[in-house]
């Protein structure tokens, strides 16, 4: 495949988005020769725990000091978009938090109210201009549809959707793909079925959408102590959730077809 896979994990809220976010990061960075970028889209902040790296500055603080120094009150009115260019450039490169071939991009969160379109509409820019320097970039979207409804995911090359098992879970996986096939370019997608707690959880998902199903994960009683204790998804010892991930990477991410 040419270019960066730009995955992006939506879904309704509360349905494990972040820890899946966290785990797949993990484990694309586990070939040492590849880039992974995981970009925090959710204002509010849980892939940075997830991963335990330092959100230094986020995507919004650029926007402010680019806004700072573009304008007339910086002297740089007059600058051409190259130059702007430059600048982010520069200033991505100094926001990233990087743990070896692995780095972290949080989107942050608009002090003046209102401010979230032109937030996400500069998100896509930074997406587009960081996603050529790494193999993989993983978004951990936020809850519904209005990052995709707004174009911010418009150049991702995989959706990946997730639900749990309840019917209004995949109702909403499947109105985001609608959504997606009309505002973004994915060329593929799938649904994750999460928290399954019982047999026969993702054969009754299967049989009652129209999406195709790519991978599950068991209700993990390891993954609520991390969230309990607020741990790291890195220190997640080995058993089920890595292997369902692992197999998610395999299958989904890297081959693809
Ligand atoms: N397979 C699982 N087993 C056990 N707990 C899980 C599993 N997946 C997610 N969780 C837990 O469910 C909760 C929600 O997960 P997470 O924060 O990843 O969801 P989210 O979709 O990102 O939520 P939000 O929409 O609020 O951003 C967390 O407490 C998380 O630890
Ligand atoms: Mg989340």
């Amino acid at each position: 495949m040419s270019g960066p896979v730009i995955l992006s994990v939506c879904g309704k809220g509360g349905v494990g988005k972040t820890s899946i976010s966290a785990l797949l990061s993990r484990v694309l960075a586990e070939d040492p020769k590849k880039r992974v970028l995981a970009i925090d889209a959710d204002p509010a902040v849980g892939l940075a725990t997830a991963l335990d790296l330092p959100v230094a500055r986020t995507v919004d603080d650029i926007r402010n000091s680019l806004i700072d120094r573009l304008t007339d009150k910086g002297g740089g009115g007059g600058r051409d978009k190259a130059a702007v260019l430059a600048e982010l450039d520069y200033q991505l490169a100094e926001a990233l938090a990087e743990r070896d071939n692995l780095a972290f991009l949080a989107v942050g969160r608009p002090e003046t109210d209102g401010c979230y379109c032109r937030l996400n509409a500069f998100l896509k820019e930074v997406i587009a201009q960081t996603a050529g320097r790494f193999d993989y970039v993983v978004i951990d979207g936020e809850a519904g549809i209005e990052q995709v409804n707004r174009r911010v995911m418009e150049r991702i090359t995989h959706l990946l959707l997730v639900t749990d098992a309840s019917v209004k879970g995949r109702r909403v996986a499947e109105t985001i793909e609608d959504v997606a096939r009309k505002m973004t370019g994915f060329s593929h997608a799938g649904l994750f079925v999460n928290q399954v707690r019982d047999q026969g959880d993702v054969p009754a998902v299967m049989a009652d959408t129209r999406l195709t199903v790519v991978g599950s994960m068991a209700d993990d009683p390891v993954l609520h102590r991390f969230d309990r204790e607020g741990q790291s998804l890195l220190g997640l010892p080995e058993g089920p959730s890595l292997d369902a991930l692992r197999l998610l990477a395999d299958t989904f991410v890297r081959n693809a077809t």
